[in-house]
């Protein structure tokens, strides 16, 4: 069984001043769609340094297998995210990234606004969702039964792709 954590990115969620929507959507949608246990979910403010230290903590030290943010991926200045995933990573998953858009466009033509990154440090596979519930569920659906496969691939309980 493969560990989650989820940490939503948003000033006015960490200061209380917005409900988190997205973050427990994530952790419901997990629950009953897969066989992902999730073990923490954190609000943090859209600070790179601080996001950077959760994730490298994630990875490193709680050996966390998927990581799902979600927020800050967009225009704002102080949207982060995907520099800070960058910052962290070892190698890139661009493919991820570029499934979400390529699915998501067909859907708003405003997807090409999320500027959203994926990475693998360690054996923990990062991916920045966006930050509305209504985007989360959209893009769950469709990347989740890839992933579970490319994490069977990354801790080795794979060694071949079965197409689909
Ligand atoms: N992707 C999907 N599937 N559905 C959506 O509604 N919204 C877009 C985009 N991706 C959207 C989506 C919008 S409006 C923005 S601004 C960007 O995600 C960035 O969102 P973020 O800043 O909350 O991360």
């Amino acid at each position: 069984m493969y560990t989650v954590s989820i940490i939503t990115l948003s000033d006015k969620g960490y200061e209380g001043k917005r409900e988190d929507l997205s973050g427990p959507y994530i952790e419901n949608y997990l629950k009953q769609n897969s066989s992902f246990s999730v073990q923490s979910y954190v609000i943090l403010p859209d600070d790179k340094e601080m996001l950077k230290e959760q994730l490298m903590d994630l990875c490193d030290n709680q050996k966390i297998h998927l990581i799902l943010t979600t927020g800050g991926t967009g225009f704002s200045h102080r949207d982060i995210t995907p520099e800070a995933t960058l910052e962290v990573i070892d190698r890139h998953v661009p493919g991820i990234p570029e499934a979400m858009r390529w699915y998501s466009l067909q859907i708003t033509p405003r997807a090409m606004l999320s500027r959203a990154a994926s990475g693998i440090r360690n054996n923990t596979l990062i991916i920045n969702l966006p930050g509305s519930p209504k985007a989360v569920g959209e893009i769950l659906e469709y990347i989740l039964p890839s992933i579970e496969h490319g994490l069977d691939i990354l801790n080795a309980h794979a060694s071949e792709c079965a197409r689909k």
